[in-house]
């Protein structure tokens, strides 16, 4: 199993090319079960979550080949053969579920296994099946698998959410698409992949009102055609390398990087004593005056403070001057990066949702290891500024989200390496 080896170093310099969003190519990609005719994807991230994605839509008879070194995936979902999402692929990663309102919209039936996924917290799906219920699905859980009819068809109805849920709009806008009649979506995500997803969409054909705002509605259609759409940027990836130059002081300009994608995160690094500033490439990032003031976070839906920041903005937030408060308001049980950066010198006190930190001078590199996606970028993050070295195990949570995060990191004067069998 792989490590990866982090030495701090001091100051980094230079530019990081940031990805298509994984987030939205995890949604795009089950948007071609809704046609016959192929969907192209360009900007899509190399990552082993697209390929558990290609591995279940090809399990469902659907064609994905890669083009361009896999940056391009062209679908096509002529012939569906299989309309069984199964078990051991669905385990692994919960945006699966994400096949199962396409497939019924299009042809009636679908089963679906209950999804795995990152472990952090119970993440149930029963607001996704519920959407569905709302346009005449008939839904039954057995065996650990979901089994949804809709022997005429899905028709229009009304669903109003009470969470924001990104997975469950995103199952609900595409089974719409295809539903008889107006669906109206009721406190619908508001997050940019939802939107994404919503041009992708319409350039196949679809009839869709009012993506970006919580409410969403879709006027159904007889069916989709092909279209090319480019994924939009991951503001993810992009908000942790902006933390790069602020945890290691330096200048890193982030290629591809938008403001309106990381605003509410922008609001808290300029607090905290970072300045980003746009360039015509994306966006530059470098510490205003050499120090980071602690600054309190609390997770919201898009446009609020992202949850899948939280552990990286932690990492920053270990060695800033003064106490901050990160409150994790999306997930339970999303401080597993917690006692990893306390065994290297970090002060946190977890009490539930909530996560104190006091800033210490520095850090000391420790063996830690990543229990999740965004858990184990932030040990990287905490490493870069690290005394010592850093040895991050069970970094394959890592490529499920960030590709070549070791040349991306190298690139702008980084220490670390990933390892074989340490
Ligand atoms: C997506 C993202 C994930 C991000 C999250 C929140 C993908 C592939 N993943 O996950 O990276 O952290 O949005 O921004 O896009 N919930 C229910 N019932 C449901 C669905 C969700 O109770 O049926 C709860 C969840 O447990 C959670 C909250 O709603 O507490 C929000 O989850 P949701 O927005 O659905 O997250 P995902 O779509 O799974």
């Amino acid at each position: 199993m792989d490590s990866i080896i982090v030495t701090g170093n001091g100051p980094l310099k230079g530019q990081i090319p940031i990805a298509g969003a994984k987030n939205a190519c995890l949604t795009l990609m089950p948007a071609t079960l809704l046609s016959e005719e192929p969907l192209t994807l360009t900007n899509a991230p190399r990552l082993s979550d697209i390929k558990t994605m290609t591995t279940l839509l090809q399990s469902l008879g659907a064609e994905v080949s890669q083009l361009q070194d896999g940056q391009v995936l062209v679908m096509s979902s002529h012939a569906l053969d299989n309309h069984v999402a199964d078990y051991d692929i669905v385990r692994k990663m919960r945006a699966s579920i994400l096949v199962l309102g396409p497939m019924l919209a299009r042809d009636g039936h679908a089963v679906v296994s209950l999804p795995g996924g990152c472990a952090i917290g119970a993440r149930p799906v029963d607001l996704h099946l519920k959407a569905l219920e709302a346009m005449g699905a008939e839904l039954e859980l057995k065996d650990g698998y979901v089994h949804a009819r809709a022997p005429g068809g899905l028709r229009g109805g009304m669903v109003d959410f009470p969470i924001v849920s990104v997975g469950a709009t995103e199952n609900a806008l595409m089974a719409a698409t295809l539903a008889k009649g107006t669906t109206v979506l009721k406190n619908a995500a508001r997050e940019p992949e939802i939107v994404d997803l919503a041009h992708c969409l319409r350039r196949m054909g679809a009839q869709i009102e009012g993506e970006g705002t919580h409410t969403i509605t879709i006027q159904g259609v007889d069916r989709l055609g092909g279209a090319t759409h480019p994924v939009v940027t991951d503001r993810i990836e992009l908000g942790t390398y902006m933390l790069a130059p602020a945890i290691c002081g330096g200048e890193v300009e982030l290629l591809g990087g938008r403001i309106d994608l990381v605003g509410a995160f922008c609001e808290k690094l300029d607090a905290a004593g970072i300045s980003v500033e746009e360039t015509a490439k994306g966006l530059k990032v470098s510490r205003k005056n050499g120090k980071v003031r602690a600054v309190d976070v609390v997770t919201e839906p898009f446009p609020g403070f992202p949850t899948d920041l939280q552990a990286q903005m932690m990492a920053l937030m270990c060695t800033a001057e003064g106490t901050s408060v990160l409150e994790e308001k999306i997930f339970e049980n999303r401080f597993m990066h917690a006692p990893e950066l306390i065994r290297m010198g970090a002060n946190i006190e977890v009490h539930g949702g909530t996560a104190t930190v006091k800033g210490v001078d520095r850090l000391k590199g420790a063996p830690v290891m990543a229990t999740d996606l965004r858990a184990s970028v932030s040990l990287i993050l905490a490493g870069l500024a690290a005394e010592g070295e850093t040895i991050v195990s069970r970094v394959y949570h890592l490529d499920r989200g960030y590709e070549h995060v070791v040349r991306k990191l190298v690139g702008v004067g980084a220490k670390i390496e990933r390892v074989s069998d340490r």
